[in-house]
């Protein structure tokens, strides 16, 4: 029996179109060769939904969303609704996306792919063979606890957050890093700042009884968040999966992409416990850039390759997506951002030719 999968595309703004058409021709070549069926559902989000609806989710994008087996999302964003409320511009659309399908855990890969070590701006001997993958709270902590806000009394202003997780919140996201870990080399390091916070000592002591009663196979190691910062900069190759809170994954998330040194090249996921995750590559819409066929659709295929094997579970098509990348870079073609001596400078389509060839 051939199975079959439901996927909603948004294709959003800018340079998104672009980069999904290349996605979609390769999703549709690596299916049949593997032999399953992807059903597409492509819906308005972003600021072609704002022009047809006046809304950047409408709710017709999210109940197809909610349908689906994954969520693939290319980008969103325009200047051209900079003078629109905060919450009636395009990227309100994404936050309410991410909360309407209860996304708590973003996975950020960073992989080193051989052709573009010079890409970065660390030394090629500590890139070199770097693998690993940030996962980081995304609903819980910080930015949203309560009590918040900012108060004068006594001559004094004062402006407060707070930090705050449940046992619940942090057993669902470390069981996510275990299973991660599980299905690559089997290291979890999870990071903290059990030295001088209680919602990380709460947070050390769950990912420690996890750890005994159900992953007891998966090496762990804890982390303070300091030694991490510095870590991933003096030996990323130590990490396989970073578990995190959304504070310190927002920041050490950011440090790790910059180890590859392009942000065209990488994806992401957004999962949640139930329903439909989230595929899409961490920049934005290239507004500067959009319309002229110059976008790199390497992040947005790398995020196709993701759904396949974190969403979708057909693992052999991802790696299949992924190894075309490779074999593309290492031929020596480029699109304009990453373009190095003795290269073949390429636009978009042509770059999803060239994939699809690799394939
Ligand atoms: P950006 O990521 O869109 O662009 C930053 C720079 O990187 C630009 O010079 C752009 O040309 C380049 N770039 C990005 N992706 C590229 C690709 N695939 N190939 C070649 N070059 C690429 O970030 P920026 O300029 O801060 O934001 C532009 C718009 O995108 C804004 O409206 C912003 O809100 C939105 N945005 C959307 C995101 C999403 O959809 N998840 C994430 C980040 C920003
Ligand atoms: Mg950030």
């Amino acid at each position: 029996m051939t199975s079959s999968h439901r996927i909603t595309l948004l294709a959003g703004d800018g340079i998104g179109p672009e980069i999904m058409a290349v996605a979609r021709q390769l999703l549709d070549a690596v299916s049949r060769r593997h032999g399953f069926a992807l059903a597409y559902d492509e819906q308005p989000m972003g600021g072609a939904a704002i022009d047809a609806t006046g809304m950047p989710l409408p709710d017709t994008t999210l109940a197809a969303c909610r349908a689906a087996d994954a969520v693939l999302l290319a980008a969103i964003g325009s200047p051209r609704f900079d003078s629109l409320p905060r919450e009636r511009r395009p990227e309100s659309g994404l936050l309410a996306l991410r909360a309407g399908l209860g996304l708590f855990a973003n996975l950020r890969p960073v992989k080193i792919i051989p052709a573009l070590i010079g890409a970065s701006t660390l030394r090629p001997e500590v890139i070199e063979g770097v693998d690993l993958m940030v996962v980081r709270e995304l609903t819980g902590g910080v930015y949203f606890g309560t009590p918040k806000g900012r108060v004068e009394a006594d001559g004094q202003i004062r402006a407060f957050n707070t930090m705050a997780y449940s046992d619940f919140e942090i057993d669902r996201i470390a069981r996510v890093g275990f299973d991660l870990a599980r299905q690559r080399r089997g290291r979890l390091c999870s990071v903290d700042k059990a030295n001088v916070l209680d919602v990380s000592q709460l947070w050390r002591d769950r990912v420690e009884s996890l750890h005994g009663d159900s992953y007891a196979d998966v090496a762990l190691s804890h982390m303070y968040v300091d030694n991490a910062a510095m870590q991933l900069v003096r030996d990323p190759r130590q990490f396989d999966v970073l578990l995190t809170s959304n504070l310190f994954g927002d920041i050490l998330s950011d440090e790790a992409a910059m180890l590859s040194g392009s942000i065209g090249m990488l994806p992401s996921a957004s999962l949640g416990s139930t329903g439909p995750g989230l595929f899409e590559p961490i920049h934005g819409s290239a507004p500067d850039i959009a319309g002229q066929d110059k976008a790199n659709p390497m992040a947005m295929v790398l995020s196709a390759a993701m759904m396949l094997r974190v969403g979708l579970q057909q693992d052999a098509a991802a790696a299949d997506l992924e190894a075309a990348v490779d074999r593309v870079l290492t031929t020596g073609y480029r699109t304009g951002d990453l373009m190095g001596d003795g290269c073949t400078q390429l636009g978009c389509q042509a770059m999803g030719e060239q994939l699809l060839a690799a394939l």
